[in-house]
Formats: C-alpha cells, sequence, structure tokens
C-alpha cells in the first residue's frame, strides 16, 4: 500500500463524506418515499435512520476528528415546503444551523437540493413528468437561496438526473414504480435538465460568486469486445443515454450553466451486444466474465470495483472546461480490508487525474456512516464510519484513517495539477471557467 504521505494534491483540496437527507436524518415522513415505505410498497423503511437531524453537531464532530474539511448534505424539500408554497421556517433554521455547525469546524458545506426525494404533494400531483415543475422547483430554490445562499459556496441543484430517471420511470424500483415509461423518462430528464437551469439562475441572483452544479453519475462505460461492431454500438448508445444526454439537455453550451461538475463514480461497466428482452437490445447487458485482463473484482452490490475508470471519467468530464469535484465514490462491503484497497486506488487514480492537469476540486467519499441505502436497506454499509442500527452507535473503520491521513498530510499540502484556483477559505473564491 502506498504510504499515505506520498500522495500529493492541490493545497485547499476538500476532503470530506457525501450523505443525502433521506438516507440519514430520520423521520422524513413529508416525502414521497417515507409514504411508499410505509404502504410496504418498498423492500425497506428508512425509520429513524442515523438520527442525523438531531446528531448532526455530533457526526460533524467525528467528520472533522477524521480529517474532513469539507461535508456534502442535502435539503430535505418536504421539510421546508410541506405544503405547497408553504414555508416551515423552523426547518430552514435548521438547515441554516447544520450549514453553520460545518463552517464553525472549519468544513466546507457541499449543499444538493434535490437528493431523490420529493414532498408528497409534489410526488401526488404527477412530480417531475408535469412541465410545471420546474417552475415549482424554482420556487423552493428561491426561498432556500434567500435564506441560505450567504452561508453556502458550493450548490448542487440535482442529484444524478439519470438515474433518478432511470430507477423511478424504467425498472419501476423508486417512487413511483413506473416500469418502462420511457416518455415519461425523457419528460423527466428534461424537466430536471429545466430545473437545474433555473436553479443554476436564481442562486446566482442571489449570490454571483457562488458555484453551482449538478452532481452526476459517470460510470465508465467499455464494449466487451472491442473488436465488435455489434459491443460497441451497444455501449455508445448506453454511455449516451447515462453520460451525455443528461448535459445536453441542460444547455447547448453545459458549461455556460454549470460551475462545476459534480462526479459520482464507482464502477465500471463492460457491454456486450443485447441478448434478450426490452433495453438489452438498446443498451447491451453487462459482462461479467474475466476475459478482460486482470482478474475483476464486484462488489456485493455486482457492481465492478475500477478505479482507472476514475481517472479516465475524470479527464474526460474535465474537458467540459469546468472544475469538477468527486461528489461520490465509495464501495458496499462488509470486507474492510476490501473497502481500504477500493478507496487508496481511487485516491490513487484520483491523484493521477490531478498530477495530469485535471481541474479537481475535491474528493467526497459516499458515505460518512452506514445509513438507509434505499432499496437496499440497512444491508449495504458504505460508511467510513460502521453505525450500529440498534444503540446508533458510530465506530470509525480502517478506511475512515486512511482517509483521514491522506486528507491530513495534504490539507496544507503541496499546490500543482490544479489549473483552477481553489476558493479561498474566506469570501468565495475566484475559480473561473
Ligand atoms: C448514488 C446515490 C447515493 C447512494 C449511492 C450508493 O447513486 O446518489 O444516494 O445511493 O449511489
Amino acid at each position: 500500500m502506498k504510504a499515505t504521505s506520498e500522495f500529493q494534491f492541490p493545497a485547499g483540496f476538500l476532503w470530506g463524506a457525501a450523505t443525502a437527507s433521506h438516507q440519514v436524518e430520520g423521520g422524513n415522513t413529508r416525502n414521497d418515499w417515507w409514504l411508499y415505505e410505509e404502504a410496504g410498497r418498498l423492500p425497506h423503511r428508512s425509520g429513524e435512520a442515523c438520527r442525523h437531524y438531531e446528531w448532526f453537531e455530533r457526526d460533524f464532530d467525528l467528520a472533522r476528528s477524521l480529517g474532513h474539511n469539507a461535508h456534502r448534505l442535502s435539503l430535505e424539500w418536504s421539510r421546508i415546503e410541506p405544503r405547497p408554497g408553504e414555508w416551515d421556517e423552523a426547518e430552514l433554521e435548521h438547515y441554516a444551523a447544520v450549514i453553520a455547525a460545518l463552517r464553525e469546524r472549519g468544513m466546507e458545506p457541499v449543499v444538493t437540493l434535490h437528493h431523490f426525494t420529493n414532498p408528497a404533494w409534489f410526488a401526488a400531483r404527477g412530480g417531475w413528468e408535469r412541465a410545471d415543475s420546474v417552475r415549482i422547483f424554482a420556487r423552493y430554490v428561491t426561498q432556500v437561496a434567500a435564506r441560505l445562499s450567504g452561508q453556502v459556496r458550493f450548490w448542487l441543484t440535482i442529484n444524478e438526473p439519470s438515474v433518478y430517471a432511470k430507477y423511478a420511470y424504467v425498472t419501476g424500483d423508486w417512487p413511483p414504480l413506473r416500469r418502462h415509461a420511457w416518455l415519461a423518462a425523457a419528460r423527466v430528464l428534461w424537466h430536471l435538465g429545466r430545473a437545474h437551469v433555473a436553479a443554476y439562475r436564481i442562486l446566482h441572483v442571489h449570490n454571483a460568486a457562488t458555484m453551482v452544479g449538478l452532481a452526476h453519475s459517470t460510470p465508465y462505460v467499455v464494449p466487451c469486445d472491442p473488436g465488435s461492431r455489434a459491443d460497441r454500438a451497444a455501449a455508445r448508445r448506453r454511455d449516451f443515454v447515462l453520460n451525455v444526454l443528461p448535459f445536453r439537455l441542460l444547455a447547448l453550451r453545459p458549461a455556460a450553466v454549470l460551475d462545476f461538475i459534480g462526479i459520482n463514480y464507482y464502477a465500471r461497466q463492460v457491454v456486450r451486444a443485447g441478448r434478450g428482452p426490452g433495453t438489452a437490445q438498446l443498451f447491451g447487458t453487462e459482462c461479467r466474465e474475466n476475459h478482460h485482463g486482470p482478474p475483476r473484482s464486484f462488489t456485493p452490490l455486482g457492481w465492478e470495483v475500477y478505479a482507472p475508470g476514475l481517472q479516465a471519467v475524470l479527464a474526460r468530464f474535465g474537458r467540459f472546461g469546468v472544475p469538477l469535484m468527486v461528489t461520490e465514490n465509495g464501495i458496499a462491503t462488509n470486507d474492510e480490508a476490501e473497502r481500504s484497497r477500493y478507496l487508496e486506488s481511487h485516491l490513487q487514480a484520483l491523484e493521477a487525474a490531478v498530477r495530469g492537469g485535471c481541474p479537481v476540486l475535491g474528493y467526497l467519499y459516499w458515505t460518512l456512516m452506514d445509513n438507509y441505502e434505499w432499496t437496499e436497506g440497512r444491508n449495504a454499509r458504505f460508511g467510513l464510519v460502521a453505525l450500529d442500527f440498534a444503540t446508533q452507535q458510530r465506530t470509525p473503520r480502517p478506511a475512515a484513517l486512511l482517509l483521514q491521513r491522506v486528507a491530513e498530510t495534504n490539507i496544507a499540502g503541496p499546490a500543482g495539477g490544479c489549473q483552477y484556483p481553489v476558493p479561498g477559505p474566506d469570501g468565495f473564491g475566484s475559480a473561473e471557467k
């Protein structure tokens, strides 16, 4: 294993973990997920999750003690706007306190406005399928910006538009559980793109120096047999839908409405031309065999561990000409040696990308502590910190200490690599396009 002191990242690099409101807060009774969970239409209940809504200060103390100088969280829209057009001041106050708590600990907040969950009333009226969803989301963003824009430098508007559209409207695993609703998925993706643009503008009106991006899921998609035209075509179509389309839908020049891009990277997808029904025809199936060189390793969720893919996606998205931030990267496993290896190999890939001139602002591991992992419930353990759900006891894992060592040796570490000025500690920085 590489000595942690050998890692070199630019001074001011952001180090931390990413979370999402519904996965950690507990008691999010007013969103669509909660309703489906309670109605038994989803396999697991979020319940009290990690009780982070009450315990955020303790959790931030822990993260700070683990060397983090940044933290990604999401605002729970359904708390802030429990009924259409009604604003819960106490909840806005809560999030102001959460952000202040990070700042007091010297941790940079990276704040997501929408991370998969919707207010129940919004879902009931048709959710993101309706054209006026964009106006309604913009109204929420206006309230949030008025209250919080002075405290937040990095905003992520929407988390993983392509993943949301896929699981909610194509596979039917997430509310509203629609299957093969292709037209609806396309409308949803389009509206999420419009919503991003609207939020981008609103946040800039409130604070011209703010940095607004979206968090994009970036699987590294390659053909199984590069010599096979059919494999290449399937991989290209899959890659187009997952990695290209969400940006094409934003604007003619996506960089005009993105100050940075959040990169959520987990795995490689090796694509073989489609056999079988439905989507396989178009987008192929994933090859899991071992004829691609070195033996492959898959996580218990079936995701391929492939660190060079992180470097590849960073190089690719770096060409947009705006800074990048790794806003999610991590592994669900019960094998702590494997988790540490995953983290280390991905930090090496990240470092190589940065050395190569890729403008990366920071690295946020998914996730701080084990949480409610959507349809996997409590079974998928992604945490740097182990959570005993019965006692709510938090215990840092070896990977947390590894990240801590790298972060602590690099927070004030040598500059280099990053072509973009990283925003300074006071006042908003001047990251340029
Ligand atoms: C991402 C989601 C995040 C979490 C991780 C494992 O797609 O943004 O909420 O579920 O995957």
